[in-house]
Protein backbone atom coordinates (compact mmCIF):
# COMPACT_ATOMS: atom_id res chain seq x y z
CA UNK A 1 0.00 0.00 0.00
CA UNK A 2 1.07 3.54 -0.69
CA UNK A 3 0.72 4.26 2.81
CA UNK A 4 0.65 8.37 2.77
CA UNK A 5 -1.57 8.96 -0.19
CA UNK A 6 -4.54 7.28 0.82
CA UNK A 7 -6.51 9.19 3.32
CA UNK A 8 -8.60 6.85 6.04
CA UNK A 9 -9.55 6.63 9.38
CA UNK A 10 -7.17 5.32 11.77
CA UNK A 11 -8.93 1.85 12.06
CA UNK A 12 -8.89 1.21 8.28
CA UNK A 13 -5.61 2.66 7.65
CA UNK A 14 -4.40 -0.17 10.71
CA UNK A 15 -6.36 -2.40 8.36
CA UNK A 16 -5.12 -1.60 5.08
CA UNK A 17 -1.07 -1.66 5.99
CA UNK A 18 -1.72 -4.67 7.63
CA UNK A 19 -3.30 -5.91 4.41
CA UNK A 20 -0.32 -6.70 1.97
CA UNK A 21 2.60 -8.78 2.86
CA UNK A 22 5.11 -6.60 1.58
CA UNK A 23 4.39 -4.18 3.85
CA UNK A 24 4.20 -6.31 6.78
CA UNK A 25 7.80 -7.82 5.90
CA UNK A 26 8.58 -3.71 5.71
CA UNK A 27 7.54 -3.33 9.21
CA UNK A 28 9.03 -5.97 10.64
CA UNK A 29 12.70 -5.56 9.05
CA UNK A 30 12.49 -1.53 10.46
CA UNK A 31 11.08 -2.19 13.82
CA UNK A 32 13.99 -5.11 14.24
CA UNK A 33 16.17 -2.16 13.34
CA UNK A 34 14.75 -0.39 16.01
CA UNK A 35 15.15 -2.88 18.68
CA UNK A 36 18.58 -3.54 17.40
CA UNK A 37 19.70 0.23 17.48
CA UNK A 38 17.97 0.67 20.87
CA UNK A 39 18.30 -0.79 24.29
CA UNK A 40 14.99 -2.22 26.83
CA UNK A 41 14.41 0.94 29.00
CA UNK A 42 15.01 3.62 26.73
CA UNK A 43 13.14 6.18 25.81
CA UNK A 44 11.91 6.46 22.61
CA UNK A 45 9.96 9.15 20.17
CA UNK A 46 7.67 7.34 17.99
CA UNK A 47 6.73 10.56 15.40
CA UNK A 48 3.96 10.08 13.21
CA UNK A 49 3.38 7.36 15.19
CA UNK A 50 -0.51 6.44 13.59
CA UNK A 51 -2.37 3.87 15.18
CA UNK A 52 0.28 2.62 17.33
CA UNK A 53 1.40 -0.34 15.94
CA UNK A 54 4.94 -0.10 16.22
CA UNK A 55 4.67 1.79 19.90
CA UNK A 56 3.01 -1.90 20.73
CA UNK A 57 5.91 -3.63 19.82
CA UNK A 58 8.51 -1.18 21.32
CA UNK A 59 6.53 -1.07 24.65
CA UNK A 60 6.41 -5.21 24.52
CA UNK A 61 9.67 -5.42 24.17
CA UNK A 62 10.75 -2.99 27.63
CA UNK A 63 11.15 0.43 25.62
CA UNK A 64 9.38 3.70 27.04
CA UNK A 65 7.65 5.13 24.40
CA UNK A 66 6.04 8.64 23.39
CA UNK A 67 4.10 8.63 20.15
CA UNK A 68 3.32 12.12 18.61
CA UNK A 69 0.65 12.50 15.72
CA UNK A 70 -1.38 15.25 14.26
CA UNK A 71 -4.09 13.22 13.28
CA UNK A 72 -6.95 12.97 16.05
CA UNK A 73 -8.31 9.76 14.70
CA UNK A 74 -5.15 7.90 14.00
CA UNK A 75 -4.37 9.11 17.98
CA UNK A 76 -7.75 7.85 19.20
CA UNK A 77 -7.26 3.78 17.70
CA UNK A 78 -3.54 4.10 18.95
CA UNK A 79 -5.15 5.26 22.96
CA UNK A 80 -7.33 2.16 22.29
CA UNK A 81 -4.66 -0.07 20.83
CA UNK A 82 -1.83 0.25 23.22
CA UNK A 83 -4.18 1.02 26.52
CA UNK A 84 -2.28 -1.66 28.68
CA UNK A 85 0.84 -0.45 28.04
CA UNK A 86 -0.74 3.39 28.08
CA UNK A 87 -2.17 2.19 31.76
CA UNK A 88 1.20 0.81 32.63
CA UNK A 89 3.14 4.11 31.93
CA UNK A 90 4.93 2.63 28.71
CA UNK A 91 3.36 4.06 26.49
CA UNK A 92 2.12 8.39 26.36
CA UNK A 93 0.49 9.91 23.76
CA UNK A 94 1.25 12.90 23.00
CA UNK A 95 -1.11 14.65 20.19
CA UNK A 96 -0.75 18.05 19.23
CA UNK A 97 -0.92 20.73 15.98
CA UNK A 98 2.33 20.51 14.53
CA UNK A 99 3.60 23.87 15.49
CA UNK A 100 3.34 23.22 18.99
CA UNK A 101 5.19 19.83 18.75
CA UNK A 102 7.68 21.97 17.45
CA UNK A 103 7.61 24.69 20.05
CA UNK A 104 6.20 22.98 23.18
CA UNK A 105 8.75 23.85 26.01
CA UNK A 106 6.77 21.04 28.26
CA UNK A 107 7.77 17.58 26.37
CA UNK A 108 6.94 13.95 27.71
CA UNK A 109 9.50 12.15 28.17
CA UNK A 110 12.72 13.82 28.42
CA UNK A 111 15.78 13.29 26.04
CA UNK A 112 15.23 10.29 24.01
CA UNK A 113 17.81 7.78 22.90
CA UNK A 114 16.36 7.03 19.28
CA UNK A 115 13.64 9.01 17.60
CA UNK A 116 11.48 6.75 15.10
CA UNK A 117 9.08 7.57 12.09
CA UNK A 118 7.69 4.35 10.32
CA UNK A 119 6.05 4.60 7.06
CA UNK A 120 7.09 7.86 5.67
CA UNK A 121 5.76 10.96 8.11
CA UNK A 122 8.95 12.79 7.05
CA UNK A 123 7.94 12.92 3.18
CA UNK A 124 4.99 14.99 4.58
CA UNK A 125 6.86 17.39 6.31
CA UNK A 126 7.66 20.90 3.94
CA UNK A 127 10.52 21.88 6.08
CA UNK A 128 12.93 18.73 7.36
CA UNK A 129 15.52 20.94 8.43
CA UNK A 130 13.43 22.45 10.65
CA UNK A 131 11.88 19.33 12.21
CA UNK A 132 15.89 17.94 12.47
CA UNK A 133 16.42 21.57 14.57
CA UNK A 134 13.40 20.38 17.14
CA UNK A 135 14.82 16.36 16.78
CA UNK A 136 18.06 17.78 17.79
CA UNK A 137 16.27 19.45 21.21
CA UNK A 138 14.24 16.36 21.92
CA UNK A 139 17.34 13.47 21.40
CA UNK A 140 19.78 12.36 23.82
CA UNK A 141 23.55 13.69 22.97
CA UNK A 142 24.28 10.71 21.42
CA UNK A 143 20.40 10.14 20.48
CA UNK A 144 19.71 8.82 16.85
CA UNK A 145 16.63 9.54 14.12
CA UNK A 146 16.21 6.19 12.44
CA UNK A 147 12.96 7.26 9.40
CA UNK A 148 11.82 4.74 6.62
CA UNK A 149 10.73 7.36 3.99
CA UNK A 150 9.74 6.65 0.30
CA UNK A 151 12.25 5.94 -2.49
CA UNK A 152 12.21 8.14 -4.97
CA UNK A 153 13.92 5.88 -6.99
CA UNK A 154 11.19 3.07 -6.19
CA UNK A 155 10.43 1.37 -10.07
CA UNK A 156 6.54 0.32 -9.07
CA UNK A 157 6.14 4.08 -9.24
CA UNK A 158 6.95 4.90 -13.22
CA UNK A 159 3.58 3.46 -13.88
CA UNK A 160 2.12 7.37 -12.69
CA UNK A 161 2.53 10.05 -14.99
CA UNK A 162 3.45 12.27 -11.80
CA UNK A 163 6.76 10.36 -11.27
CA UNK A 164 8.19 10.42 -15.08
CA UNK A 165 7.13 14.36 -15.04
CA UNK A 166 9.19 14.75 -12.05
CA UNK A 167 12.23 12.53 -12.85
CA UNK A 168 14.15 15.23 -14.05
CA UNK A 169 13.13 17.13 -10.86
CA UNK A 170 14.23 14.61 -8.72
CA UNK A 171 18.07 14.59 -11.10
CA UNK A 172 18.65 18.21 -10.75
CA UNK A 173 17.28 19.43 -7.16
CA UNK A 174 16.73 16.45 -5.41
CA UNK A 175 13.34 16.75 -4.61
CA UNK A 176 9.80 16.98 -5.26
CA UNK A 177 6.35 17.41 -3.83
CA UNK A 178 3.37 15.90 -5.41
CA UNK A 179 0.00 17.22 -3.61
CA UNK A 180 -1.43 14.64 -1.70
CA UNK A 181 -4.84 14.71 0.61
CA UNK A 182 -4.05 16.89 3.38
CA UNK A 183 -0.33 17.80 2.46
CA UNK A 184 2.66 17.75 0.00
CA UNK A 185 4.28 14.20 -0.26
CA UNK A 186 7.86 14.79 -0.64
CA UNK A 187 10.18 12.46 -2.55
CA UNK A 188 13.98 13.25 -1.70
CA UNK A 189 16.97 11.74 -2.26
CA UNK A 190 19.21 10.30 0.48
CA UNK A 191 21.30 13.30 -0.29
CA UNK A 192 18.88 15.63 0.12
CA UNK A 193 17.60 14.17 3.51
CA UNK A 194 21.95 14.45 4.11
CA UNK A 195 21.76 17.61 3.62
CA UNK A 196 18.58 18.91 5.34
CA UNK A 197 19.06 17.50 8.49
CA UNK A 198 22.43 19.74 9.08
CA UNK A 199 23.56 21.21 11.14
CA UNK A 200 22.69 19.21 13.65
CA UNK A 201 22.36 15.84 12.73
CA UNK A 202 24.13 13.56 9.67
CA UNK A 203 23.05 11.23 7.46
CA UNK A 204 24.81 8.27 8.90
CA UNK A 205 23.46 4.79 7.09
CA UNK A 206 20.58 4.11 4.29
CA UNK A 207 19.33 0.80 3.29
CA UNK A 208 16.27 -0.02 1.14
CA UNK A 209 13.14 -1.39 2.96
CA UNK A 210 14.19 -4.62 2.08
CA UNK A 211 17.41 -3.85 4.61
CA UNK A 212 20.11 -4.26 1.45
CA UNK A 213 22.99 -2.16 1.75
CA UNK A 214 22.87 1.44 -0.43
CA UNK A 215 26.94 1.06 -0.79
CA UNK A 216 26.91 4.63 -2.56
CA UNK A 217 27.27 4.76 -6.24
CA UNK A 218 24.78 1.83 -7.28
CA UNK A 219 22.46 2.67 -4.33
CA UNK A 220 19.97 3.87 -6.63
CA UNK A 221 19.59 0.22 -7.83
CA UNK A 222 19.20 -1.09 -4.41
CA UNK A 223 16.75 1.75 -3.55
CA UNK A 224 14.44 0.36 -7.00
CA UNK A 225 13.17 -2.50 -5.72
CA UNK A 226 11.72 -1.40 -2.84
CA UNK A 227 8.82 1.60 -2.25
CA UNK A 228 10.72 2.86 1.45
CA UNK A 229 14.35 2.99 2.75
CA UNK A 230 15.53 3.28 5.73
CA UNK A 231 18.00 6.42 6.93
CA UNK A 232 19.95 6.61 10.30
CA UNK A 233 21.02 10.22 11.44
CA UNK A 234 23.40 10.42 14.30
CA UNK A 235 23.76 13.88 16.30
CA UNK A 236 26.75 16.37 13.97
CA UNK A 237 29.82 15.28 15.95
CA UNK A 238 28.88 11.57 17.78
CA UNK A 239 31.00 8.78 16.25
CA UNK A 240 29.41 4.91 15.86
CA UNK A 241 31.15 3.78 18.87
CA UNK A 242 28.97 5.70 20.98
CA UNK A 243 26.17 4.17 20.06
CA UNK A 244 26.90 0.96 18.48
CA UNK A 245 28.33 -0.50 22.48
CA UNK A 246 24.51 0.55 23.08
CA UNK A 247 23.23 -2.19 21.06
CA UNK A 248 22.94 -5.61 22.80
C1 LIG B 1 1.56 6.67 6.59
S1 LIG B 1 1.19 7.10 8.22
C2 LIG B 1 2.38 6.15 9.16
C3 LIG B 1 1.85 5.81 10.50
C4 LIG B 1 2.71 4.90 11.37
N1 LIG B 1 4.01 5.47 11.64
C5 LIG B 1 2.89 3.53 10.78
O1 LIG B 1 4.00 3.01 10.82
O2 LIG B 1 1.90 2.95 10.32
C6 LIG B 1 1.85 8.75 8.32
C7 LIG B 1 1.52 9.39 9.66
O3 LIG B 1 2.14 10.66 9.72
C8 LIG B 1 1.24 11.52 10.40
N2 LIG B 1 1.61 12.91 10.12
C9 LIG B 1 1.35 13.67 9.04
N3 LIG B 1 1.86 14.90 9.18
C10 LIG B 1 2.47 14.91 10.38
C11 LIG B 1 3.17 15.89 11.12
N4 LIG B 1 3.36 17.13 10.63
N5 LIG B 1 3.63 15.57 12.33
C12 LIG B 1 3.44 14.32 12.84
N6 LIG B 1 2.78 13.35 12.20
C13 LIG B 1 2.31 13.64 10.99
C14 LIG B 1 -0.11 11.13 9.87
O4 LIG B 1 -1.15 11.58 10.70
C15 LIG B 1 0.03 9.62 9.85
O5 LIG B 1 -0.38 9.05 11.07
Amino acid sequence: MNAVTRPTTGAEYAVAICAEESDRRCRATFQQLVLEFSRPGDALLDFGAGPGLDAHCYAEHGRRVVTYDVDVDMSRYLETYCREFIAAGSVTPWHAAYRQFLEADEVPGGRFALITANFAPLNLIDDVTGLFRRFATLAAPDGLVLASVLSPYYAGDARYAWWWRNAARLCVHGRYAVPGASSNIWRRTPADFASACKPHFHLAQAWAGNRTGVPGRASWLHLARCRYMFLLFRRAGTSPQGRAARRA
